[in-house]
């Protein structure tokens, strides 16, 4: 499976919070080599590191910081393409670089709830896949736009795909969440220092609905949602990294506490079984103690990849209620389309 050179990469929004996640994240990356970096107009032309002021902790990395940034249009990129760009501008760019050729696998929320578009976790819905054909066939071209979830989405989701096989009925979700979510500058600090923001523009659509999407079944041409309810309550808090979310959940049969536990720690799924290199050995880990899991203390192990769980116990309400927190610029953001591209390469897609 690992290819014989390095594949090259390219990076739409390079510049950006996100794009500097996956500079990080694709560091001596065994299979992914970045060559080509693309942002806005008020970048191209400029050095990387000119063009970017770096956020994230450590130096730029030594391999980037002379790549020419260019503008996003397809002809200088390699074939595969992550898109870490700004929405506004994302639908237009991402459809031009599919219909050029290219794979684009992106962040953004744009063509996420498309019915012919991969709306992917790899561990979740691996099959959905199949949907490629499907849009290469809808849009005529020869590219292929596969997205990852909005970083609430990938945490919540994460955590129910263990409980599907007791039938999830009705979720009630309420997330404190992490500022780097809201990019660079971000929230103000006036805002949120010593404060809890109960708002986050467009946050709760998205996790109302794309858990659904992604836990929902392929049926040879479409993705059949899930038949579940969600309610999301979306916070903005004063963490840094990490989304904590607390998840109430009805359940079709009626599991005991321990077989809950039993298949939050027993979960694995295709990355794991075909060894994909960001896959976590456990993409979900159960914490027993009391007061865990906590953003500031797990929020770095597993290389920010897997999701952490904790203080299951009865809900008088729904059946159960726990805890679940994952890294929402890693897991929720450039590793989760990294191990998407990983997964593209393991089905033999990235040579089609
Ligand atoms: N932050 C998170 O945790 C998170 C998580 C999941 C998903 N996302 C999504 O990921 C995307 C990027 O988020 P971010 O926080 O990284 O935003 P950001 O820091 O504002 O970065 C935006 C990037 O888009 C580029 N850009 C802006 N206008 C452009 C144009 N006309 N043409 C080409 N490139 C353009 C910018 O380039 P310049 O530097 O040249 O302006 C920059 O590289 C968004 O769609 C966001 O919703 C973010």
């Amino acid at each position: 499976m690992t290819p014989k050179g390095k594949i090259e990469v390219g990076i739409l929004g390079a510049t950006g919070m996100v794009g500097q996640n996956f500079i990080k994240f694709l560091q001596n990356h065994p299979w992914f080599q970045v060559k080509w970096l693309g942002a806005s107009d008020r970048s191209a032309g400029k050095r990387y590191s000119e063009a970017t002021a770096w956020r994230l902790d450590g130096e730029m990395p030594e391999a980037v910081r002379d790549i020419v940034v260019e503008e996003c249009r397809p002809g200088n990129a390699p074939r595969l393409v992550f898109s870490a760009m700004d929405a506004s501008v994302a639908t237009e760019i991402e459809r031009a670089f599919a219909e050029a050729g290219h794979f684009v696998v992106s962040n953004s929320k744009n063509h996420r709830m498309e019915p012919d578009v991969p709306l992917l976790i790899p561990e979740v819905n691996p099959d959905h896949l199949q949907l490629a054909p499907v849009q290469r066939r809808n849009r005529g071209w020869r590219g292929l736009i596969v997205t990852n979830p909005n970083c609430t989405t990938v945490v919540l989701t994460m955590a129910l795909a263990a409980l599907r096989p007791f039938g999830i009925k009705r979720v009630i979700m309420t997330s404190m969440q992490a500022i780097s979510g809201a990019g660079y500058p971000g929230v103000a600090g006036m805002d949120i220092n010593a404060n809890v923001i109960p708002f986050i523009g467009g946050e709760e659509e998205k996790v109302e609905t794309e858990p659904l999407k992604i836990l929902g079944r392929f049926t040879g041409e479409t993705v059949e949602p899930l038949p579940a309810r969600i309610s999301a309550h979306c916070n903005r808090v004063p963490v840094v990294d990490g989304h904590t979310e607390t998840v109430s959940v009805e359940l079709a049969s009626k599991p005991t506490a321990e077989e809950l536990i039993a298949a939050f720690r027993a979960f694995r799924s295709v990355p794991q079984e075909r060894g994909l290199p960001s896959a976590p050995p456990q993409p979900l880990i159960y914490m027993e103690q009391h007061d865990r899991p906590q953003p500031r203390r797990d929020v770095e192990r597993e290389r920010g990849m897997s999701v952490f769980v904790g203080r299951l116990r009865p809900c008088p309400v729904l059946d159960w209620k726990f805890v679940a927190m994952g890294h929402n610029t890693v897991r929720g953001a450039a590793g989760a389309a990294v191990l998407n591209a990983e997964l593209m390469h393991s089905e033999g897609l990235l040579e089609t």
